[in-house]
């Protein structure tokens, strides 16, 4: 079977489902939403990201129809909806304290919306059962509320959300109030119903390994504002500014003023018919932490993999993670070199626009590209420091190092081997190091 990749968003020919054009909201003076503008597909899982007060609730709000936008349009399937009532939308708004009604059954609760609309007993019973299966709560069907367990009330909710079959599904923190455990589980729950159903999703969430596991694409905002849209990889590997870099997944940045490359730097002697150096191998995306790991563990083996989701890239093996000692490097052409501290070489990047030349810039570095050993290594960028803090997840340590100025940089290794890298500990002097293209340079 053909694999298709779902990106309506890299079509012209495509048509939002959504769009905010332009759209200012505020309340009085305050500019909840800052000129926004904004397209959302068809059958996509879209979620906004972004800390508390950005205005995350106020746009779900206004696609929802309980508030209008103070400037600008917002269109639902080509549609302005400014003047549609909130209940002759194709749009059904889940709230993060969902309440269901406690002296009806499960089953009651679910067909309510459907009895207001319709009086077809035959199509509502029917309707109503094809929910409790697609959330699997048949077996639930005649208990009440306080008779089931929080993840299955918030099954219900959704089965209720779901029944009249609306275009869009807006879910405002839907997970909340459940425990982590819980949470994970309902994540894929959610992605398996926005699949089989071919809902348009568009979730709230602040907690960015929520957004990163189940969205096609992610809206990082910041005060009222969107600071990037694009798929979680995108977003992880490569942020358009040190807000997203800093606020998805753990980074480092180092800040410096940028110099074009434009020759090749000079690195050791090295033969053409030599093999790629082992740091510099390219890794083809799996799951990792902040990707569908979970899926892939526990669910794939029962439904199967998905296939229609960006993975991240996993933390560099032992063999990428540390060169062979004598392995010489060949410095790319191009890019962009860093000054960043006194009597330390600069950082290169040779994918930095080299028209940042002469600016201030930061270097932003994820920990699982970053390598650590005792011996110095042969790579693009390496230097010295100590280590001053270890923290062990399981499969992966995190190494914190020193450097000579005071920057402090953050060092991942997956603990592939049985005795791992705990040769290295707290205070060892050690060498850091990452490859020309291990890094993102972004205008401060
Ligand atoms: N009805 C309102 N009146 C005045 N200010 C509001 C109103 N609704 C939201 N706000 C303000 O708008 C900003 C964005 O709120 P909200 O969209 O709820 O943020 P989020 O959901 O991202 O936490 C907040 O500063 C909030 O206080
Ligand atoms: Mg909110």
């Amino acid at each position: 079977m053909a694999e298709t990749v779902f990106a309506p968003w890299d079509d012209a020919n495509e048509k939002p489902l959504i769009r905010f054009r332009n759209v200012t909201k505020r309340f009085g003076d305050f500019v909840a939403i800052d000129d926004l503008t904004l397209d959302i597909y068809e059958r996509e899982f879209f979620a906004l990201l972004g800390p508390s007060g950005c205005g995350k609730t106020t746009m779900m709000r206004m696609l929802a129809g309980f508030e209008d936008p103070t400037e600008g349009a917002i269109e639902l399937a080509g549609q302005n909806i400014a003047g549609v009532p909130a209940n002759k939308r194709a749009v059904n708004m889940m709230f993060q304290s969902y309440a269901l009604f406690p002296h009806l059954t499960i089953w009651d609760n679910i067909a309510f919306g459907l009895r207001r609309e319709s009086s077809d007993k035959v199509a509502i019973a029917e309707r109503v059962d094809e929910m409790l299966k697609l959330t699997r709560l048949e077996k639930f069907a005649r208990r009440k509320p306080h008779q089931i367990s929080g993840g299955q009330r918030q099954r219900v909710a959704l089965a209720r959300s779901l029944a009249k079959a609306p275009k869009l599904l807006l879910l405002d923190e839907p997970l909340g109030a459940l425990d982590a455990k819980l949470r994970e589980a309902t994540q894929f729950e959610l992605m398996d119903i926005q699949e089989k159903t071919g809902t348009t999703f568009v979730i709230v969430t602040h907690d960015q390994e929520e957004a990163m596991t189940v969205a096609s694409r992610v809206a990082v905002m910041d005060e009222g504002r969107v600071m990037q849209v694009a798929t979680p990889t995108v977003i992880y590997e490569a942020p358009n500014s040190a807000y997203v870099a800093d606020f998805i997944g753990d980074v480092t940045l180092i800040e410096g003023v940028a110099r074009a490359r434009s020759t090749p730097a000079t690195g050791p002697a090295t033969s053409a018919e030599e093999p790629a150096p082992a740091a510099q191998t390219v890794r083809t995306p799996q799951p990792n932490a902040l990707g569908l790991w979970l899926h892939d563990k526990v669910l794939a083996p029962v439904i199967g993999a998905r296939k229609d989701i960006v993975r991240q890239l996993p933390p560099p093996s032992a063999t990428e993670a540390e060169p062979a000692p004598n392995a010489p490097v060949e410095v790319p052409s191009g890019g962009v070199e860093i000054d960043w501290a006194d009597g330390q070489p600069p950082l290169i990047s040779v994918d930095g626009d080299p028209a940042l030349d002469g600016k201030r810039v930061k270097l932003a570095l994820r920990p699982e590209k970053v390598a650590i050993s005792k011996s110095k290594p042969q790579a693009v960028n390496v230097l010295q420091g100590k280590v001053i803090d270890i923290a062990y997840l399981g499969n992966l340590s995190t190494y914190h190092v020193e450097l000579a100025n005071g920057t402090m940089i953050k060092a991942q290794t997956a603990n592939t081997r049985r005795v791992a890298r705990r040769d290295i500990t707290w205070e060892d002097n050690v060498w850091v190091s990452w490859s020309g293209t291990a890094g993102v340079v972004l205008d401060t």
